[in-house]
C-alpha cells in the first residue's frame, strides 16, 4: 500500500478514514475546500488520488495554517528547523519542550509549533483562557525522528505545492466564497468535547450556526460532506444533524478507541458521515453500491 504523507498526529485527524470518505466523492472535482482543514489529511489523500488539482485549506488556528504554508512552500527550511529543535532536546527534553512552548506563545512561530505538535501528548492541542498553548510533553515519546519528518514534509509539499490557497478565517467566511463545482469537506471540532470556551482547539462552533451554514450550502446547490457526530461503545457524542437538511447519513467504523483501551474497555468508535443532496444527485448509483458494501451485502 502507498503511504500517504502526514505532518503530525493531530487530534481529530481524518488520516485513517480519508480513503473511505473519498470513496463517496466524485472521481474529479474542480476544487476541494476544507474549512476546518487541521492537518489537511483529506486534501493530501485526495491529491494523491488526483481527484482535484486545486485546494482551499482553511483553519481558524493561524499558526497551524502558517505551518502548512511553510511545509508546502519551504519544505527544506521547515525540515531543517525541526531537525535542529529535535536534536537540541538531547540532554533535558522536558525543560527544552517547556522553553519552546514559552517561546511559541510569544512568537506564534509555526516552526516551533511543529515541534510542539510532534512532541505533545497525543498530538492533542490544548489552550488556556488567554489562548496560550498549554499542552504537556509526552513523557514516553521523543517525537517523530527528523528523517521521517523530512520525508513527510517533502511528500505533503510535492502533492500540494502550487495547487493551494490557505486562509485562517472562520469557516462561515469560507462558505460564503464557495461555488457550484467545488466539493466542500467539513470536519468541525467534535461537539460536546469542544464547544466554545473548551480548551481543545482554538475555537468551537455553535450547532445552530453550523446548521444554518449547511442550509445555505444546500440553497446554493453545493456538493459537500460532513463528519460530525458518532458513537464510542454505548456512548453517543454530538448532536445528530437535522433531517430537514436532507443529508444522507452514513456510519463509518473508525476502529478501537485508544482512550477506552487504556482504561481496559474494548470499545469501537463509529463516526457519522453526511452527504449533501447535491452530492447524492451527482452519483446515485455509486452511493447505493457503497451503502450495500458497508452493510456487507456485496
Ligand atoms: C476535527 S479538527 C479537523 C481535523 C482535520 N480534518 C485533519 O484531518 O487534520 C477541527 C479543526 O477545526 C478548527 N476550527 C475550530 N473552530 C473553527 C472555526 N470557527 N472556523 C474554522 N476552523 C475552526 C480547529 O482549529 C481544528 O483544527
Amino acid at each position: 500500500m502507498i503511504r500517504v504523507p502526514h505532518l503530525v498526529q493531530y487530534q481529530g485527524s481524518k488520516r485513517s478514514l480519508a480513503q473511505r470518505i473519498l470513496a463517496f466523492c466524485p472521481r474529479s472535482v474542480s476544487r476541494l475546500v476544507e474549512p476546518f482543514a487541521g492537518t489537511a489529511a483529506m486534501s493530501v489523500a485526495a491529491a494523491m488520488q488526483r481527484r482535484s488539482r486545486k485546494f482551499w485549506l482553511n483553519d481558524l488556528n493561524s499558526p497551524l495554517i502558517e505551518l502548512l504554508k511553510l511545509a508546502i512552500n519551504h519544505p527544506q527550511e521547515l525540515a531543517n528547523s525541526y531537525a535542529d529543535l529535535w536534536s537540541q532536546q538531547e540532554s533535558d527534553s522536558m525543560s527544552h519542550y517547556f522553553r519552546v512552548r514559552t517561546e511559541f506563545n510569544e512568537s506564534h512561530d509555526p516552526k516551533l509549533f511543529l515541534y510542539l505538535l510532534a512532541r505533545c501528548v497525543k498530538g492533542a492541542v490544548r489552550y488556556n483562557s488567554e489562548g496560550d498553548f498549554n499542552q504537556s510533553p509526552d513523557k514516553r515519546r521523543r517525537g517523530t525522528r527528523p528523517e521521517t519528518m523530512r520525508k513527510n514534509i517533502e511528500g505533503v509539499s510535492q502533492l500540494l505545492r502550487g495547487h493551494c490557497e490557505l486562509t485562517a478565517w472562520d469557516y462561515r467566511e469560507v462558505l460564503e466564497g464557495v461555488s457550484p463545482g467545488d466539493l466542500v469537506y467539513l470536519d468541525p471540532p467534535y461537539q460536546g468535547v469542544c464547544g466554545r470556551g473548551d480548551s481543545r482547539y482554538l475555537s468551537g462552533i455553535e450547532f445552530d450556526d453550523f446548521v444554518l451554514a449547511l442550509e445555505k450550502l444546500n440553497q446554493k446547490g453545493i456538493a459537500f460532506l460532513v463528519s460530525y457526530d458518532g458513537q464510542r461503545g454505548e456512548k453517543r457524542f454530538g448532536q445528530v444533524l437535522p433531517k430537514s437538511l436532507g443529508l444522507e447519513h452514513i456510519t463509518l467504523t473508525a476502529g478501537r478507541s485508544s482512550q477506552a483501551t487504556l482504561l481496559g474497555r474494548d470499545e469501537m468508535t463509529i463516526e457519522s458521515l453526511y452527504l449533501s443532496p447535491s452530492l447524492c444527485k451527482q452519483h446515485p448509483q455509486k452511493l447505493i453500491h457503497l451503502h450495500l458494501l458497508l452493510l456487507g451485502f456485496s
